[in-house]
């Protein structure tokens, strides 16, 4: 069989796109020095530090709240797991893929969040878009805080129901969105309870009597709450004492608090069980690993035991770090929780405060539009139960040092020259 060749002279009808333009300028950032990211992580050491480049480093950029990572009966958990189930999974979670460690975590999860039943996913950003691509129909509606994560976002976005945003925590605003609706249509409500840039707690009890007068489901991303928020971390709901049944469906990642993976969702039985059975993310994708599974509900199971003085623990550090930046004027908002933003502004200083911060051993990055608005750039901190006091006042100083630093840099000039 002869094989003709196309001729590369004539012109392709359909011309590739040969530029990949990213929305920020990483050239740029590489040229200047500035490339702080994808920082290779070599080995987890004890106390909150790591080793990268074969030095340690205090991480400050991390979201093992609890500090439950390495735990050696979490590990233990993961070896008995491939022990008995090996490695891989036989498929979707729909047909080969149910395991009794996925049911007995789902039973957990839906103990812990006092609801009927649950379902975990292989990430918490599919459990968002899998959820609220599915959920609702063409004529209904998702209404998002602006300031929502990404994979709310895109869930609205992928989501046949039309998407509306309201102005960031601003019930009034809420209000008239809802009120603006055609009566007859679906409305879903959905926003993070803590932010994750800003760590600010969304307004829930005032959010959940909105809903209720317009009809509006409510659902709310937990994954900075759950296991952080509240005395025995019990989340948004144990902060604000709500009734969980208020919330009609609670979403949380296990890749946090929970050093494990995985995403997902609490909420009546005859919300899940459509989930189940609807859920493109759910049954077009391969089951949660058992290894994952196992060392989730093990971590669960550890939480449940310690929760009151783990949970201590966080807050304390919480407070140490943050009374330091205080102490030293430094600005960090009005968190509520383990996320410390600290408020740079222009998008350039907060990459050289960061790069500044890594050379002296802390690991943390800056964050920038599209992520933050425009002019709100943070070099953004969270702080876990095994810091050490010592090691977050030497980080709070060397933060301090780096801004101070940074008064006599015309960093935009260099930045940009
Ligand atoms: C608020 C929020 N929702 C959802 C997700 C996605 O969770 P996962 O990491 O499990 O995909 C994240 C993770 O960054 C998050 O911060």
């Amino acid at each position: 069989m002869t094989v003709h060749m196309k001729s590369t002279t004539t012109a392709p009808l359909f011309p590739l796109r040969t530029t990949w333009d990213t929305k920020w300028d990483i050239e740029r950032f590489k040229k200047a020095g500035l490339y702080t990211w994808f920082k290779e992580i070599q080995e987890e050491l004890s106390d909150g530090w790591v080793k990268v480049n074969n030095q340690k480093m205090l991480m400050l950029g991390g979201y093992s709240y609890l500090g439950l990572n390495n735990h050696p009966d979490i590990n233990q958990a993961a070896i008995d797991s491939i022990e008995k189930f090996g490695t891989g999974m036989n498929g979707s979670r729909f047909l080969a893929g149910t395991t009794t460690m996925h049911s007995r975590l789902e039973k957990k999860i839906a103990s812990l969040h006092g609801k009927e039943d649950a379902m975990v996913l292989s990430s918490g950003y599919l459990a968002n878009v899998s959820t609220l691509t599915c959920l609702l129909r063409r004529s209904d509606y998702i209404v998002c805080d602006r300031l929502n994560h990404a994979s709310i976002m895109d869930g609205a976005r992928y989501a046949q129901a039309k998407l509306v945003k309201y102005r960031h925590n601003d019930l009034e605003h809420l209000e008239t969105t809802l009120g603006s609706l055609p009566n007859t249509a679906r409305k879903l409500v959905v926003t993070d309870s803590i932010f994750s840039m800003s760590g600010a707690v969304a307004d829930l009890p005032g959010i959940i009597k909105i809903c209720k007068k317009y009809s509006a489901i409510l659902m709310v991303d937990e994954c900075h709450s759950m296991y952080v928020l509240g005395k025995y971390g019990g989340g948004i709901v144990e902060y604000f004492d709500l009734d969980p049944n208020d919330i009609d469906i609670i979403m949380a990642t296990l890749s946090k608090a929970i050093p494990s993976s995985g995403g997902y969702l609490a909420a009546s039985a005859k919300i899940i069980e459509f989930l189940r059975h609807e859920s493109r993310g759910f049954i077009y994708s391969g089951a949660l690993t058992t290894t994952l599974t196992s060392t989730a509900l093990k971590a669960l199971e550890i939480f449940e035991e310690k929760r009151e003085s783990l949970v201590t623990r966080l807050h304390k550090n919480t407070a140490i770090f943050s009374n330091a930046l205080h102490a030293y004027g430094i600005e960090i908002g009005n968190s509520k929780t383990s996320i410390i933003p600290i408020l740079i502004g222009d998008g350039a200083t907060a990459a050289v405060v960061a790069k500044k911060c890594q050379e002296r051993g802390i690991y943390i990055h800056a964050v920038f539009p599209p992520v933050v608005p425009l002019g709100k750039s943070i070099l953004r901190a969270s702080i876990t139960a095994v810091h050490m006091k010592e090691d977050l006042l030497m980080a709070a100083k060397i933060i301090y040092e780096v801004l101070e630093e940074m008064q006599h840099l015309d960093v935009q000039g260099q930045f940009i020259g």
